[in-house]
């Protein structure tokens, strides 16, 4: 049984709760290549998506997951919602749940906004990116596709290079890869690392040619321009000249490393366009794994609720 009913982030799973989810998402990867791809495991559970921010990957593939769950879902975007005539998030989702909902998938710009709600509200909650925190089924799919890819994650040398300061990702994927055993290294300008990131047991490395020397596998993080109030380096010309994951970076090194990106891809800054289209690259095997890891997630989750239930009852 998962460990609790929500998601919220990583940093308070086990690394039971994660291998959890792989072999339940193993189990769903097979289911969605049947040619009847739906099985009817949350049936009757409804689940509200809420994203006060945008999104196009986490969304989509929540919604698929659910549907292929066979759960009823509503879609909710604050851009045409009563947010914007000043209601408070507390009652958006109590009037979502007063609906009877059972299950609450978020996106929100604030770091915080999914354990606040976690603390006010009964359905299950699932982050799906709040802020600068956590994004923890972005951080499952990624490990997830490295363990398909390589068969295992302990023991191999994960590289994170970018943006970290601004990356629920990055501290996400921290998390979830080290709880597995895997040695993590991050490379970015010193300017868009934060100060406690030592901290957590990754090294830095500021050069990316002895970065990707080192991997196994690079995860490329976007350059997030939209988090950035003041100018962390002088331009996205020389970011991409000191920092981008290129093919004539890739041609040097003496083997060939597994080349991933969560999306979306800023082509030509962080990566070139040759290294996310080319042979080494999972990045659609990521977006592909998450309709099964989210299935996973939501599968368990909902066994931690109706236990819940049942046991009131
Ligand atoms: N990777 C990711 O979270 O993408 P979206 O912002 O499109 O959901």
């Amino acid at each position: 049984m998962f460990s609790s009913k929500h998601l919220l982030g990583i940093k308070n799973l086990t690394k039971e709760d994660i291998q959890q989810v792989f072999e339940q998402a193993d189990h769903f990867k097979e289911v969605l290549r049947r040619p009847i791809k739906k099985v009817p495991s949350l049936r009757d559970v409804t689940i509200a998506n809420l994203f006060f921010e945008n999104s196009t990957r986490t969304r989509i593939s929540f919604e698929l997951a659910e549907k292929r769950l066979s759960a009823d879902t509503l879609n909710f975007s604050a851009s045409s919602s009563s947010t914007k005539k000043g209601e408070t998030l507390i009652d958006t989702v109590n009037n979502i749940l007063a609906m009877k909902v059972d299950m609450v998938v978020m996106r929100h710009a604030s770091p915080g906004a999914c354990v606040f709600l976690s603390k006010h509200i009964n359905a299950s909650i699932v982050n799906a990116g709040d802020g600068t925190h956590e994004h923890p089924t972005q951080a499952l799919l990624d490990a997830y596709s490295i363990r398909e890819k390589l068969g295992s994650i302990e023991g191999k040398n994960i590289l994170i290079v970018g943006d970290i300061l601004h990356s629920r990702v990055a501290l996400s994927n921290i998390f979830c890869l080290k709880k597995l055993g895997a040695n993590v290294k991050l490379c970015s300008p010193p300017t868009l690392l934060p100060k406690y990131i030592s901290s957590l047991g990754v090294e830095i490395e500021y050069n990316i040619e002895k970065a990707l020397a080192w991997c196994d596998v690079a995860n490329v993080l976007r350059i997030q321009l939209e988090r950035q109030n003041v100018q962390y380096f002088p331009s996205l010309r020389e970011y991409a000249l000191y920092y981008g994951v290129n093919k004539e970076r890739l041609d040097k090194l003496d083997k060939k490393i597994v080349i991933m990106h969560p999306g979306p891809i800023n082509r030509g800054v962080e990566i070139t366009s040759d290294v996310a289209d080319g042979e080494h690259s999972i990045i659609l095997d990521q977006v592909e794994n998450g309709v099964a890891v989210r299935m996973a997630v939501l599968y368990l989750l909902n066994q931690v609720r109706v236990g819940e239930v049942t046991s009131v009852i």
